[in-house]
């Protein structure tokens, strides 16, 4: 069920990778390079990896990538964006709470675990996990607010829920910052503020829309028919539906190698 809803997603997110890297993302793998938890060579895994975005920019930086997901149809994307590249990389499909640890890790350790935005690591068991697959460093990151005004509209307008489009917890990174405390790690986090406006056409923003919310049909036609009117009210006067999206997200890191 969980692979499924993933899977509908996965052209999104092929979407939002072939814009480029944005800005926000850059910031990221520039905190990575700064704190030096990433470096040429170095042998990364990304859980939840979707279509293998930070998994390009490892392959191209010469690290040896493995990356791994629930959903094979991200997967299936991920091996295609990562097909140019020479560096060593491979990926493994499954649930991150049950999979074999000896598959994601054949050759020993990581030097940098990461998971950005996924349910995948969301309690102590995957906490652990996690923790046991990297040599030195681990990195979550998760939204810790999010406003979506005239998502907010369209969703209430239809007698939905906004709240259930949200893609996961929003209180889980303060749980999760516990839990890398309990299992004998010192988690250092850091808030980044990460906006964007997507612009589509009424069709394309109420077919966006209804995917991603988890109790909307998205075989109901008289539903698709509802959202589109509402959609194409929501749009601006070039016919654009302007969707700004507002969030702060917190970077969760530990080191798991115990200084000497
Ligand atoms: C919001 S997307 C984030 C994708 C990518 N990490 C990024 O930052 O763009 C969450 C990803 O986590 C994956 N995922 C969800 N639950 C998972 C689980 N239990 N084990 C492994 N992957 C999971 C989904 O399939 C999806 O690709």
């Amino acid at each position: 069920m969980e692979a499924a809803r993933w899977d509908r997603l996965a052209g999104d997110y092929q979407r939002v990778f072939e814009s480029g890297i944005s800005e926000y993302n850059r910031r990221l793998l520039d905190f990575l390079l700064s704190s030096g938890m990433l470096y040429p060579g170095c042998k990364v895994l990304d859980v939840g990896c979707g279509v293998g975005k930070y998994g390009t920019y490892f392959a191209a930086l010469g690290c040896d990538v493995t990356l791994t997901d629930i959903s094979g149809e991200m997967l299936r994307r991920a091996e295609e964006n990562l097909r140019p590249f020479t560096a060593p990389w491979r990926t493994v499909v499954g649930d991150f709470e049950t999979l074999e640890p000896s598959l994601l890790s054949p050759s020993g350790p990581h030097d940098l675990v990461i998971s950005t935005m996924s349910p995948a690591v969301h309690d102590m068991a995957t906490v652990k996990k996690l923790s046991s697959l990297s040599r030195d460093w681990c990195l979550l990151t998760n939204f810790v607010s999010w406003r979506q005004p005239l998502r907010d509209r369209f969703y209430t307008a239809l007698g939905f829920d906004p709240v259930l489009s949200l893609a996961g917890g929003l209180d889980s990174l303060a749980s999760l910052e516990k839990l890398v405390e309990q299992a004998g790690y010192e988690p250092h986090v850091r808030y980044e503020n990460y906006n964007w406006q997507d612009e589509r056409s009424a069709e394309e923003a109420a077919r966006y829309l209804i995917r991603r919310h988890p109790a909307m049909d998205k075989e109901d036609p008289e539903l698709f028919k509802r959202a589109l009117e509402v959609a194409a009210g929501l749009c601006n006067e070039k016919g654009i539906f302007p969707d700004r999206v507002f969030t702060r997200v917190a970077w969760l890191s530990w080191k798991t190698k115990k200084e000497d």
